[in-house]
């Protein structure tokens, strides 16, 4: 059976497609030309205009979904900039959704790390992360976003109870047809170390240990992503992706529901660095990791590579 390529096809088990991906974008305030990012090489932070030319390729490679980052101009202790009407992911949102309606869904990441100065994913008092606080302002950026005309909302600071308030604000708005996509099992992992470089967002005092999961533990995953379905959770993801497989398979197996992998910016970068080594093949790379993912149980896969990935699937 392995003998032709199109004897292949037929009893190929898994089909990764352009409509499993989501691109991540960096939206950043106060900046006229797209900054490169060091440690993601290819991948920028981009003004406004940019961002609405970046979903336009997308659009044209028929990349189905994007998922916008912000980078405020200042930062402050309790993040405002996160939830102000007129923030930069609220006036990206309204563009790209004005320009292109329904030809890209649209999700924001809903967390304070990018807008407080100490780079915390919560509000901090006496040194530690104040859980129950930290939702009213996790709901408001939510609630923003989907004014802004966002279509699904992505909660990423693992504070407890965040998909219910998110939920409960998003209803009583009159935004009960925006959808959540819960990051249930987001692990405290060295794996997002270059999109702190890309969004400025590296705590100042500590770790998000106490709040972000142990990788150690899969069991606790699967409590983190029942909490989140009883809670609303529209779609759940296990992150970080590649070294997550087995939670990944868990997590489909048991639930049954939509499921988001993060392949995140350090997963990117090892890549792109074997690359350029000289080390590795980058698209058999990426398209093998990327299509284990999928096999894994992941319905749909946050990734840097998506451009990359849906002209080399279309080739
Ligand atoms: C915000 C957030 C992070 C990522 C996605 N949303 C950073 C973090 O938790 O430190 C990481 C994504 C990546 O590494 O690609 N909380």
């Amino acid at each position: 059976m392995r003998r032709a390529s199109k004897i292949r096809d037929l009893v190929k088990g898994t089909s990764l497609t352009v409509n499993d991906l989501i691109y991540p974008v960096f939206i950043k305030e106060g900046i006229s030309k797209p900054e490169p990012i060091d440690s993601m090489p290819g991948q920028y932070r981009l003004p406004m205009e940019d961002s609405l030319k970046e979903v336009e390729v997308l659009t044209s490679l028929k990349v189905p979904s994007v998922i916008l980052f912000g980078i405020p101009k200042k930062k402050d202790a309790t993040g405002s900039e996160a939830y102000r009407r007129d923030g930069v992911i609220q006036s990206a949102v309204k563009e790209v959704k004005s320009v292109f309606g329904d030809k890209i869904a649209v999700i924001t990441d809903v967390c304070l790390c990018q807008y407080t100065d100490h780079g915390h994913c919560g509000l901090v008092k006496d040194g530690e992360i104040v859980n129950d606080e930290t939702l009213r302002l996790l709901t408001l950026i939510a609630v923003s976003h989907a004014e802004a005309g966002a279509d699904i909302v992505a909660p990423s600071a693992m504070m407890d109870g965040q998909v219910q308030a998110i939920r409960e604000g998003l209803d009583s708005a009159g935004y009960s047809n925006v959808a959540i996509m819960a990051y249930s099992a987001k692990h405290a992992s060295c794996f997002y170390g270059p999109f702190r470089d890309a969004a400025y967002s590296r705590p100042v005092f500590g770790d998000r240990q106490s709040y972000q999961m142990d990788y150690s533990n899969s069991d606790e995953a699967l409590r983190e992503v029942e909490l989140d379905i009883d809670e609303g959770a529209d779609i759940v993801m296990v992150k970080p992706a590649l070294a997550y497989l087995d939670l990944i398979y868990r997590v489909k197996t048991t639930f049954r529901m939509p499921t988001a992998a993060y392949n995140v910016s350090g997963e990117y970068s090892m890549i792109k660095a074997a690359g350029r080594m000289g080390w590795l093949d980058e698209k058999s790379a990426a398209l093998e990791v990327l299509t284990a993912i999928k096999r894994a149980g992941a319905d749909m896969i946050l990734t840097y590579f998506a451009k990359e990935a849906a002209e080399w699937l279309s080739s």
